[in-house]
């Protein structure tokens, strides 16, 4: 099987493209217009493998996505590319509706057209708003999104759905909770802790740092992925959680505890808006329907991490250079230190 992948040069695409050409016998075509957050170094494991093409490309082009289902004719697509961070989302929605609504529409325009087999929307639990505990979000629970960029998704997911209702195209939805993993980049929580913990620099805590994140070890996404473009149903959605939720405060002190640093660097700060204070979710459909669990356990995954964070510091310096400064500024500079 040949499958197009979107936003492969990402965190979560760039590994779910290691793991399919490591894994199975499948071509890859990576569609990445390489955003800051695009990266083709987290591709090197697979850039000289003869089932792997990269094309560099903006997916809200209709004209490049046509030409290149066309051409390439996959059975089918894998959708990650997204503007994937709340904050930035906050700063300037623009970017967000532009590709999570607008490149997602060209995706399924292109899809349509060709006729390709089966469309993996990736999708969040974002999109299920702020849950009071005990309540787990099943694929049934309504829409509730809080931020331009979980209002994004919600909208794609809608669309996508539209295309199996209206036009029988075969799609298939996937709701996964907060990943972590080597690659990520460093403006989401772990990674952005990790690596100022390294420098001896604040730990910014948004508000009391007790909202609550279900964190899923990336290879567990990206396998949960796998098993939904195997054998899940065309038109249903599946849930991909890691069953560890955690609050952000002792996520932050578990790392400070693994690089060996103090609590002394843990700084509160002004609340981001809109905050959703509590993301849960069950995944027991995907786990039913195709044996599905996820693997890593929260404290293996976040030594890995840190660990693959210390032997790869010039991948670090090297996205955190220039435009990530200044975002760091935009995002960070404003905010008052509270308590
Ligand atoms: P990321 O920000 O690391 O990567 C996004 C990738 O998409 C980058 O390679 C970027 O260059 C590419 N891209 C952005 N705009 C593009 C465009 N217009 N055309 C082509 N490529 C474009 O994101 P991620 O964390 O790897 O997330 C991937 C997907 O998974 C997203 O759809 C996100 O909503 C979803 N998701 C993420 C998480 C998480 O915790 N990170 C959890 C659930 C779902
Ligand atoms: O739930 C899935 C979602 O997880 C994905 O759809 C998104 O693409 C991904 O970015 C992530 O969204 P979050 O907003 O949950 O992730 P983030 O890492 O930005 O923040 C996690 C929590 O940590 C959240 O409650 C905000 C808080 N936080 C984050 C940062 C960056 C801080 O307290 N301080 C920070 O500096």
């Amino acid at each position: 099987m040949k499958i197009l992948v979107t936003g492969g040069a990402g965190f979560i695409g760039s590994a779910f493209v290691r793991m399919v050409i490591a894994e199975t016998d499948f071509g890859v075509v990576n569609l990445d217009k390489l955003t800051y957050a695009g990266n083709l170094e987290n591709l090197k494991a697979v850039e000289r493998n003869e089932r792997y093409r990269f094309v560099h490309g903006d997916i809200c082009d209709g004209a490049l996505v046509d030409a290149l289902i066309e051409a390439e004719k996959p059975e089918a697509i894998v959708h990650f590319a997204a503007e994937s961070h709340v904050d930035r989302s906050i700063l300037s929605p623009e970017p967000v509706i532009r590709t999570n609504l607008n490149g997602t529409f060209t995706m399924l325009e292109g899809a349509r057209k060709h006729k390709v087999g089966r469309f993996v929307h990736v999708s969040t639990d974002e999109v299920y708003g702020s849950l009071e505990a005990p309540l787990e979000a099943t694929e049934e629970f309504p829409l509730n999104a809080s931020s331009p960029y979980s209002a994004a998704k919600a909208g794609s997911d809608l669309l996508v759905r539209s295309y199996f209702v209206t036009f029988k195209l075969p799609v298939v939805i996937t709701r996964a909770s907060n990943n972590y993993g080597p690659h990520h980049f460093p403006e989401k929580l772990i990674p952005l802790m990790i690596t100022n913990a390294f420098d001896d620099r604040p730990l910014p805590v948004y508000g009391d740092g007790q909202q609550v994140r279900d964190w899923l070890y990336v290879d567990d996404h990206c396998r949960g992925i796998l098993a939904v473009l195997r054998k899940g149903r065309e038109g249903e959605i599946y849930n991909i959680g890691g069953n560890r939720s955690l609050p952000n405060l002792d996520v932050v002190r578990q790392v400070l505890a693994l690089t060996g640093k103090p609590e002394s660097l843990i700084q509160y700060v002004t609340d981001r808006p809109g905050h959703d204070r509590r993301y849960a979710l069950s995944s027991e459909k995907l786990m039913r329907e195709t044996g599905w669990a996820p693997a890593m356990d929260f404290e293996t995954g976040l030594e890995r991490t840190i660990a693959w964070y210390r032997a790869n510091g010039e991948w670090v310096a090297r996205v955190r250079s220039g435009a990530y400064r200044e975002y760091y500024e935009k995002n960070y500079g404003g905010r008052e230190t509270v308590g």
